[in-house]
């Protein structure tokens, strides 16, 4: 009696597993059916081994003559993977480039044609415009924290390059500076970003400029309630009314350069220097929530853990992978 239990156990376990692994199969079936190829870490670990330490020397680069840049850099992945999926299509001349939110805004494109050029003459005709951006992006951000602060992440390749790019398609999907949470909310969902990736992704307002134009509607015909009052006073002298709209200011007065998590203490003070980013902390629930849990100095580790995980899935949003697109020669133009 006691044995037969112990065989029934046992076909049962076997039998199970027979399931588990069938499942197993099927899932597998189903993925690559499915869903488009993952990108990968390895990606380039045969075909362009030196990939990493070239990018981050031409970051390191271009950082020296130009403290902005490796803001500017960030921004570039943002607005590429924001529109049509995280495909290169930004750094196709005109285009996207003339949206409302890119024009005589979007920079550094001199430098991803340096890495680009040098990368070519490595591995030719064998990394992505696309995955150029994400390696620059966190290679900026780790650039430009603190020694002994490290907020990198594991960036993952695989992406091909669009034959296209839309202005259109710029217009409608990036977000404004003006939006309110609910708007923001929506406008990541749509590229399947949480309200945690607002606030977390958000961060990176802690670095890099904003111009007179974006900011005059929030000083004048009134000031911003949210706005702290020196803050704003600092901001109207900068930005007087009818004065120079292309005139910049930092979008973290504190440490301009640094990332960090002073954003978010920034936030706490009526010191967000986009409408879109005081309005997080004056948003209760969630939104609120994060801004206080990354604010103070013992937190940074956990904001940088957290900007790592959503930049991740940033750079996830829909990439061309397999034989779709292709590997372009020059980032500005298609093959
Ligand atoms: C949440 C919605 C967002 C809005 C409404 C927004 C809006 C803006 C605006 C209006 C500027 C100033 C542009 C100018 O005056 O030329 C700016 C700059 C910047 N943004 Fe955002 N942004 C958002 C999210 C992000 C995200 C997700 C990232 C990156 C992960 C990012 C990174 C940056 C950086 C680094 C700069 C400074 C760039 C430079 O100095 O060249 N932003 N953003
Ligand atoms: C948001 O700001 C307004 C105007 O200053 C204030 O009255 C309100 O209490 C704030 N709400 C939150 C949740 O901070």
């Amino acid at each position: 009696m006691v044995w037969a239990t112990i065989t029934n156990f046992s076909i049962v376990v076997s039998l199970s597993f027979s399931f588990l692994i069938l499942y197993f199969f099927l899932a597998l079936g189903s993925t690559t059916t499915y869903v488009q190829q993952q990108l990968t870490p390895d990606f380039y670990a045969a075909s362009c081994p030196q990939l990493e330490s070239i990018v981050a020397e031409q970051v390191y680069q271009a950082s020296l003559t130009d403290p902005r840049m490796p803001a500017s850099l960030l921004r570039l992945h943002f607005h590429d993977c924001f529109v049509n999926g995280c495909d290169g299509s930004v750094l196709l001349s005109g285009n996207e480039q003339l949206a409302a939110a890119n024009l005589n805004s979007l920079r550094g494109f001199d430098v991803i044609a340096n890495i680009k050029a040098a990368v070519e003459e490595a591995c030719p005709s064998t990394v992505s415009c696309a995955d150029i951006l994400a390696l620059t992006a966190r290679d900026s951000v780790v650039l430009a924290s603190r020694p002994s602060y490290n907020p990198g992440w594991t960036v993952v390749f695989g992406r091909r390059d669009s034959l296209t790019a839309s202005e259109a398609a710029a217009n409608a999907d990036l977000p404004g500076a003006f939006y309110n949470v609910a708007q923001l909310n929506d406008n990541f969902a749509k590229v399947g970003l949480s309200p945690k990736d607002v606030v977390v992704l958000s961060g990176a307002h802690t670095f890099g400029r904003v111009h007179c134009s974006v900011l005059d509607g929030s000083l004048y015909p009134t000031v911003d309630p949210l706005l702290n009052t020196a803050y704003a006073s600092q901001l109207e002298s900068s930005c007087p009314n009818g004065g120079d709209t292309a005139t910049v200011n930092n979008l973290d007065p504190v440490t301009p350069n640094t990332f960090d998590n002073q954003y978010y203490r920034n936030l706490k003070v009526g010191k967000g220097t986009l409408y879109s980013d005081r309005i997080l902390f004056n948003t209760t629930g969630e939104s609120q929530d994060l801004v206080n849990q990354f604010a103070p100095y013992f937190a940074s580790d956990q904001f940088f853990y957290e900007f790592g995980v959503s930049m991740v899935k940033m750079g996830n949003i829909s990439p061309l992978t397999g034989s779709e697109g292709e590997i372009r020669k020059i980032c500005s133009q298609p093959n």
